[in-house]
């Protein structure tokens, strides 16, 4: 069976293209290679032996979209990872990310919705929530007004989504509402690659371990946590991409009990910032150099999955904890690095 995944060169989309292939799919790969490289494709052969087709696409251009998808009128599947993500630069560029996360998504659903199979899985965010009010947060939980364009466009994302799916019911589609992405592939044959100084935890710490950052910067100390530092679900990014598979085959198995599905994708527990930097250590021998600074604007103090859904819904749960994500994620650093 043929499935397309868009952005598939990307940190997310990388992994579950090997997922998708380990299970004997057909891949088929769109990346405007924007935020990616065709190394990558490299990387993938390494650990599955397979090579997946790759067509450099950029989605923005409609007419690109219309006989793509012409010519692969036999996709079982769309996993949809394509999109910016940086969300401080969403913030200086909100049309940029407008056009980039929501024209695409359109045009995506429209060539989509002219086909006899349309399966459709979209990533989403638990940043959709903001800070919520009960932990962990449940998919029940609402919605909060987003903190920038990019958390909007997730918002926004999965509201055209949903309004399609009311009107299109050969449309079946799950929205995925990731956690924290952490880790690489163990082979460290794929992993993160983070474009510039990286804004995320996970890759500051490793590449201050390596030297390239002289210290991580803790953002903020005071937050009504248990040793003052922000909480969050660290889920590492293999058991993400199997998430993938498991929501793709629950749409082709004709699993779904409605053709618009949500489901949370994290590991249920909460770390904070400071147990995050104690298992780097753990696993790493090291003795991360970290300074607490002042909070960081937009941040929420926790957010940690309820996993219920996931588990008895979808049957999916994650198998590594933050231990083997840290552990993964150095690898991938040192083996970067050292090429
Ligand atoms: C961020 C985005 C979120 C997006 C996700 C994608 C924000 C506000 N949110 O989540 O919308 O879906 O990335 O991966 O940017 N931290 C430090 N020092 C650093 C970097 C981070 O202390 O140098 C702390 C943060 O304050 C936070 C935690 O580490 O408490 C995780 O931060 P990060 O990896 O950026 O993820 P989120 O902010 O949770």
């Amino acid at each position: 069976m043929k499935v397309l995944v868009t952005g598939g060169l990307g940190f997310i989309g990388s992994h579950t293209v090997v997922e998708l292939q380990n299970e004997g799919f057909e891949v088929v790969i769109i990346d405007d290679l924007s935020n990616s490289s065709e190394d990558v494709l490299d990387g993938i052969v390494a650990i599955s032996g397979v090579k997946p087709h790759f067509e450099k696409l950029d989605l923005k251009v409609k007419e690109d979209v219309i006989s793509f998808f012409k010519k692969h009128s036999d996709v079982a599947g769309v996993i949809h990872f394509a999109a910016s993500k940086a969300v401080g630069e969403s913030v200086n560029k909100p049309l940029m990310y407008y056009e980039n996360n929501i024209n695409t998504l359109v045009y995506v659903l429209q060539e989509l919705s002219k086909l006899n199979t349309q399966n459709f899985i979209f990533s989403s965010s638990c940043t959709v929530y903001g800070q919520a009010d009960e932990l962990p947060i449940s998919e029940n939980a609402p919605v909060k007004p987003a903190e920038s364009p990019y958390g909007n466009t997730k918002q926004i994302g999965e509201e055209i989504i949903k309004d399609t799916c009311k009107i299109n019911e050969n449309l079946n589609s799950i929205a995925l509402r990731y956690f924290n992405p952490i880790g690489a592939h163990f082979s460290a044959e794929i992993g993160e690659l983070p474009i510039g100084v990286p804004q995320n935890l996970v890759p500051y710490i490793t590449q201050t371990a390596i030297g390239m950052r002289e210290q991580l910067s803790v953002f903020g100390g005071d937050y009504p946590t248990p040793d003052g530092t922000c909480i969050r679900d660290y889920i590492h990014v293999v058991d993400l991409a199997k998430a993938h598979v498991v929501a793709l085959q629950r749409l082709l198995e004709n699993k779904n009990v409605s053709n618009y599905e949500v489901f949370n994708l994290g590991t249920g527990t909460g770390s904070s910032v400071l147990e995050a930097i104690q298992s780097f250590d753990r696993v790493s021998g090291k003795k991360l150099n970290y300074k607490i600074v002042d909070r960081r604007e937009g941040d929420v103090v926790a957010a940690y999955a309820e996993t219920k859904k996931a588990n008895d819904v979808l049957g999916w749960k994650t198998e590594l904890n933050l231990d083997d994500a840290m552990a993964s994620a150095w690898k991938w650093e040192q083996k970067i690095r050292n090429k």
